[in-house]
């Protein structure tokens, strides 16, 4: 039958439209601010529309090739719905009495800040902190983070980045979780609840931004802003599923990335940012651009002009500018001229004004600029305390012959090496407002600790040639019991635009390990690092490796507790080690092939090199202890799970067999034999960071539902498949204790 319209649809049509524009949108949820919201709306000229998608940054902090206009005339012409870099409580209250009293309607402007790792107390990179596996350590960083932030007048923190990186030398995988999707997972939702709480109008919560959507991580070659290339599948079942979450965790704002993906920069491509983040997802908070990226499309070659540029980034969906200042006046002409709808503005607007609503801002734009409280917040006693306590959760145990960790409380140390006073080196990249005079520094934590039986000498520079520093060093070890040498990467050798094609320890500290090591003293190596770095070459000049990454503020009394023996190591890799940089990308979860290698030897014609084992240096998970834990006694609930059924568990008994109380990371893996699609030989389902008295055994169980074993099938749909899957338990992902069970339908 066709269908016809008829003078009386067309009637009730017009009735439904009037009755729509009449009730007022659900922006919030929340009625009081909902009308507000629309007041505003039905006020606003295009201009003043237009003005709230643009973000401008401070221009006394910049964090991106800068471009300078004069703020305080952008704000009073209502063409600044936003800035990034305004920090402190005063100069907040500065630029929004501006906002608030000298424009027309008085709408507050949101401000935005890299949170990315604390405010001002610095905790462990990203990175770091997701080696510590302990989600309740990282989500309370977050809410210190959050609540010195908000006191220093931010609303709204560019952060977590939720990147999958499976290639070190990209620098910034320093900011993200590392390779694997499901601990970036837990560890998204735990961020975001760290820094939004449960309710944003508290003026201790912000706003969190899902960055960079996406795939920004696959960069090819790891080098920083460049193409990635990366298929629909392998989107959908690794490089998504976090920012999925960051939507299921009800984050406020996503930040569309600089790269190309598949031939579209993300920040002009409508089928991430509209089909799967707004259609898929059911996303309802507005995207941001990253810094300039909107301009970048220029370079990328999908736009000829600025305006062109701000035509194609807002029509595919990214609904605010960071400092590429395009969009005013852009976005008023293409409106004019029809190639942008005025919806579509009204819309993106409404977002952006529903986040303000969300937190307090309509009802008090001077919620968060309060001095004495941030005074009393920043830098407190017990901020301090979580920094030291989650940094040495972070450290990572590869290597410790002859008990050379930890050293005895009375030993005479050498604290040797370019990163053991290294103040500003320790808080890493995006240190946000941190400052090196706040950190308390390796060299100052062993003197109070070992007093005149510390000896230091710097040895070498982190990257010069200079070896001058080499008779102090040598010399210093040979009064010593023991020597510490702390190396690797100074804080500006990862993080944004700091790629690097080479990751051996940098400059002449190779070469400082092996005149140590002529000294016959038993040497433990510390490494801070913001990436995987190549270490097989080094490795025998240690008794004792053990990685720090960049662990903040608190470095010192951290490394102490370790070092001494007050805490043992309990981090795990949340990225593989690779031996060489020609392995790279490796991950745990790859695939199969077709021509596997078996048991780890090179065999002709298999998935081998003929120069280089396949394995790993150190494997994702991986990370020793003082004491040893032993997984024995596999079991599960069934050995059939149906499509019906609720779960299976899987338990084993972890045993603390050595002689010290310790904490481990216990981790379920499962591998799916057979698929319609290839699948990897194996993913983390689950972990437990536990912790056991020396000889304590505990039954460790995991739970498995159907849900947890879906993919993308063949023809793309997701769900399960019935067959015969293999679950491993244990310390690190070559986890071998093993049992199996097959999935009906
Ligand atoms: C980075 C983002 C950051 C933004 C604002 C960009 O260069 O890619 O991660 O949030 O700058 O500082």
């Amino acid at each position: 039958m066709k269908s016809r319209i008829t003078p009386v649809c067309l009637l009730l049509l017009s009735v439904i439209a009037v009755f729509a524009q009449s009730t007022p949108e659900a922006w919030t949820g929340n009625a009081r601010w909902d009308v507000r919201i629309n007041d505003l709306l039905g006020k606003m000229t295009l201009e003043e529309k237009v003005g709230q998608l643009v973000q401008l940054s401070s221009q006394d902090f910049v964090t991106g090739p800068a471009t300078s206009s004069d703020v305080m005339a952008e704000i009073r012409a209502s063409h600044a719905g936003s800035m990034l870099n305004v920090t402190g409580a005063a100069y907040s209250r500065k630029l929004q009495t501006v906002a608030v009293k000298e424009t027309r309607l008085g709408v507050p402007m949101i401000f935005g800040y890299d949170v990315i790792h604390g405010f001002r107390t610095v905790f462990p990179i990203p990175l770091g902190q997701a080696a510590s596996f302990d989600m309740q350590a990282i989500e309370a960083s977050e809410r210190i983070s959050a609540n010195e932030a908000t006191s220093a007048g931010i609303h709204w923190t560019f952060s977590p980045m939720v990147d999958i990186a499976r290639d070190p030398r990209w620098g910034r995988m320093a900011e993200g979780s590392g390779e694997d999707t499901y601990l970036g997972i837990q560890i998204a939702k735990a961020r975001i609840h760290g820094f939004q709480g449960d309710d944003l109008s508290k003026n201790d919560t912000m706003l969190a931004c899902a960055k960079h959507f996406a795939a920004y991580g696959a960069a090819q070659a790891g080098r920083d802003y460049f193409t990635t290339e990366v298929s629909e599948r392998t989107m959908r079942e690794d490089y998504l599923p976090p920012f999925r979450a960051c939507v299921d965790a009800g984050v406020g704002s996503f930040m569309a990335a600089f790269n190309d993906l598949n031939g579209l920069p993300a920040s002009a491509n409508p089928w991430l940012l509209k089909t799967i983040l707004r259609q898929e997802w059911g996303f309802r908070g507005f995207v941001v651009s990253d810094w300039g990226s909107v301009n970048e499309l220029k370079y990328h070659g999908v736009a000829a002009t600025g305006k062109d540029a701000a035509r194609v980034a807002f029509n595919a969906g990214v609904e605010m500018d960071m400092e590429s200042k395009l969009y005013y006046p852009n976005l008023v002409t293409l409106v004019k001229e029809g190639l942008v709808s005025e919806e579509s503005i009204r819309v993106a607007v409404g977002r952006v004004l529903a986040a303000k609503a969300k937190l307090g801002l309509l009802d008090d734009p001077f919620r968060y600029t309060d001095e004495a409280r941030e005074k009393a917040t920043i830098l407190s006693p017990d901020n301090l305390e979580a920094a030291r306590d989650l940094a040495r959760r972070t450290f990572v145990l590869l290597q410790n012959l002859n008990g050379t960790l930890p050293v005895k409380k009375d030993a005479k140390i050498a604290l040797v090496g370019p990163l053991a006073d290294a103040a500003k080196d320790q808080i890493g990249c995006w240190h946000g407002r941190g400052d090196p005079k706040d950190s308390v520094t390796l060299r100052a934590a062993f003197a109070a600790t070992f007093g005149d039986r510390l000896v230091y000498a710097r040895g070498c520079d982190v990257r010069s040639d200079d070896t001058s520093g080499f008779a102090d060093a040598v010399a210093a070890a040979k009064k010593a019991d023991v020597v510490v040498a702390v190396v690797g990467e100074s804080e500006d050798m990862s993080g944004e635009g700091h790629s690097r094609a080479e990751l051996g320890l940098p400059g002449r500290q190779a070469q400082l390990l092996a005149e140590l090591r002529k000294t016959g003293k038993p040497i433990a190596a510390l490494v801070m690092c913001g990436r995987a770095l190549t270490l097989e070459s080094v490795l025998p000049l240690a008794d004792s490796w053990l990685v720090l990454w960049h662990p903040g503020t608190m470095a010192g009394p951290a490394v102490v507790d370790v070092v001494t023996g007050a805490y043992s190591p309990s981090g795990k890799l949340p990225v593989t080690f690779p031996r060489s940089v020609g392995q790279i990308p490796i991950f745990y979860n790859h695939k199969n092939t077709g021509r596997p290698q078996p048991a780890g030897e090179r065999v002709q014609y298999r998935s081998n090199y003929i120069d280089s084992p396949n394995s790993p240096l150190f494997p994702f998970g991986f990370g020793l202890s003082y004491s040893k834990f032993t997984y024995d006694n596999l079991r599960l609930s069934s050995k059939k799970l149906r499509e019906g059924d609720a779960e299976i568990k899987v338990t084993v008994t972890l045993k603390n067999a050595g002689n010290v109380d310790a904490d481990e990371v216990a981790q379920f893996y499962v591998r799916d034999l057979v698929g319609s699609v290839t699948r990897p030989v194996r993913e983390l389902k689950g972990f437990q960071k536990l912790h056991l008295k020396k000889g304590e055994k505990r039954d460790v169980t995991f739970t498995l539902t159907p849900a947890d074993l879906a993919f993308w099938r063949a023809d793309m749909t997701y769900g399960t498949e019935p067959g015969r899957f293999e679950v491993f338990v244990g310390g690190d992902s070559d986890a071998t204790l093993s049992g199996s069970f097959e999935l009906l339908k």
